[in-house]
């Protein structure tokens, strides 16, 4: 198995050293426009496996887009990432021309590859990557709804005081003002959300979560980086091993929720074709007006591109 990873800041190396620390896949290529950036980080990473027993092989090359041939999974995490004071949105001109040229650029050298998209405005730049790779929609899916998960759950643990992990729910809409963390698809080991927190409580929650990553922006000056690559690695894993699990991605509506031509979050089922089904749930007017909302702002910034 060879996986690509286009873009060696923060969220791409950190994300090539979780894959290498999990043994997985054989190769892992990291390419990044900046001069031996990803040579280095690809030495660094290759010395710690050394340690932790890894037989991944990494490669770090300059723009060397020949060295993707043949990969499984190709993850983009290039492109310019928000400041304070910035939304994702901001950056949507800038990431777009560069999305496009990676995308053209390593599509023609692994046609099958499953593409998982990190950059942001990433409903916007999954779209502009479909749009620019001419594939099966199925084969480019954009990594926000688990990150975006992570953080409800932390914050649901935090605030009840029980392990994050047992915490599981699903969400939806795009990856930023306009999500939608699901109070009646929220449970704890089974056990339905409401036992646990009342629906006015569980809004401070969703308020929280979606100024997540803001907050972290606040505090380093960049975007966050550590979930982040911990969510494409659930992702590359369940691609590969076929796990076929149910993950909140970012994905192409054909009609499913009544939406159609738009990238945005919903729960999928991974497997070895990318998605492998798009999950409609059963949504009270509530949650439709506000999914409808959030499509319609995904929308009015891809009409602007
Ligand atoms: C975040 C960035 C990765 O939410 O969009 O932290």
């Amino acid at each position: 198995m060879k996986v690509t990873i286009i873009g060696a800041g923060n969220v791409g190396s950190t994300c090539a050293s979780l894959l290498s620390q999990k043994d997985l896949v054989r190769e892992i290529v990291l390419l990044d426009i900046k001069d031996k950036i990803s040579e280095g980080k690809s030495l660094d990473i290759s010395q710690m496996n050394a340690i932790s027993c890894s037989n991944t092989i990494l490669t770090g090359s300059t723009n060397d887009f020949s060295k993707s041939k043949n990969s499984d999974v190709i993850i983009i995490t290039c492109g310019v990432t928000r400041k304070p004071g910035m939304n994702r949105e901001d950056l949507v001109h800038i990431n777009a021309d560069i999305i496009r040229s990676v995308t053209k650029q390593s599509i023609s050298l692994s046609p099958e590859a499953k593409f998982i998209i990190v950059s942001n405005p990433l409903d916007i730049m999954s779209y502009v990557s479909y749009i620019t790779a001419k594939v099966n929609s199925s084969h480019v899916i954009g990594m926000a709804g688990i990150l975006d998960t992570a953080r409800y759950r932390y914050f649901l643990s935090k605030k009840l005081n029980i392990s994050s992990y047992d915490i599981r729910s699903i969400l939806l809409g795009g990856h930023g003002e306009t999500m939608i963390p699901l109070y009646r698809y929220t449970s704890i080991s089974g056990i339905p959300i409401h036992n646990f927190l009342s629906e006015k409580d569980h809004d401070i929650i969703i308020k929280k979560t979606k100024k997540g990553g803001e907050e972290i922006v606040n505090y380093l000056g960049t975007s966050a980086w550590m979930a982040p690559a911990a969510s494409i690695v659930e992702m590359v894993e369940s691609i590969l091993k076929n796990s076929r699990r149910i993950f909140s991605c970012s994905a192409l509506l054909k009609g499913e929720y009544n939406i159609e031509n738009v990238y945005m979050g919903v729960p999928v089922i991974l497997g070895k074709h990318g998605i492998e089904k798009i999950i409609e749930l059963e949504l009270n007017e509530n949650e439709k007006i506000l999914l409808k909302k959030s499509s319609n702002y995904i929308k009015s910034i891809i009409r602007k591109l």
